[in-house]
């Protein structure tokens, strides 16, 4: 490729360094010697970050996976994920779906049944956790965990997720160092880290905080282009709660605070067409 960005560089420093030396520096968000996000300061990832590329979602898909941050199917290493999802210009992106599946312990994946596979959407600060194990090696493919990524309304981005200092990430055709997570033993588990970075607009940083009542949102600017029905921003729906949108009725499948972009239309996995 004829141009190699700063930040190709820097990850493909990665594999060579010794996790803790990469903590604070490299990874978008500064984060705890654990490994932990820390909350406050989820707007500083640099401006010229790459979008997340974009890889095969291969044969094992399977749609309607459960929802879920735990997904630990089977005996293994625990592993555990964390991360944001940012927009272009670093905003991150409350809402945004992430749907997980992995191979087992074994390299097997369940096609039957939704083993290691799971999703979730990102909270109000753009992060998101998950709970699993490290997949197992299967032939012809490196270490590697499948997503899809997708902003509430936008495109999916699918792709996948790589380990550092994995003996096949050199022969995989497939294998990315812009996908490398950061990974740190910690006892006898791994954490990882991973920023995807979508080609969408975030959040402004200015937005509302999800504490906002209902009730001061009544008197705040009503959404000027909305189509009509009671669906409204800013408003703590709960469970089995029903809205009108766009001439259709909703029922809420995930308790959340709704945003601007988060129109039942937009959030399937929040609202269900009655
Ligand atoms: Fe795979």
């Amino acid at each position: 490729m004829a141009g190699i960005s700063r930040k190709k560089l820097l990850q493909a420093a990665i594999i060579a360094i010794p996790a803790p030396i990469l903590l604070g520096g490299l990874p978008a968000i500064a984060r705890t010697p654990s490994g932990q996000p820390l909350t406050p300061t989820p707007f500083s990832c640099d401006e010229d970050d790459d979008l997340t590329p974009p890889q095969m979602e291969g044969p094992y898909f399977k749609p309607n996976s459960p929802l879920r941050t735990s997904m630990l199917d089977g005996p293994g290493t625990r592993l555990t994920l964390t991360g944001y999802v940012f927009g272009i210009n670093c905003q991150p992106i409350p809402g945004a779906l992430l749907d997980f599946w992995q191979a087992d312990n074994n390299g097997a994946y369940d096609n039957v049944g939704n083993k290691f596979r799971g999703h979730q959407l990102t909270n109000t600060q753009g992060a998101f956790s998950l709970t699993t194990i490290v997949p197992g090696l299967y032939p012809g493919r490196t270490r590697h965990i499948h997503v899809k990524v997708q902003a509430p309304g936008r495109p999916i981005l699918t792709t996948q997720l790589y380990f550092p200092n994995e003996p096949r990430n050199s022969t995989d055709t497939l294998y990315d160092p812009a996908l490398l997570m950061t990974v740190q033993q910690v006892g006898s588990a791994k954490q990882a880290t991973f920023d995807f970075v979508l080609n969408v607009p975030g959040t402004p940083p200015t937005s509302p905080p999800p504490s906002a009542s209902p009730s001061a949102s009544a008197s705040a600017s009503p959404s000027p282009t909305a189509p009509g029905g009671t669906w409204q921003a800013y408003v703590a729906y709960a469970v089995g709660a029903r809205v009108t949108y766009g001439g259709a009725t909703y029922t809420c499948q995930i308790a959340h605070t709704s945003l601007p972009g988060w129109e039942p239309p937009n959030t399937p996995a929040l609202w269900k067409r009655a």
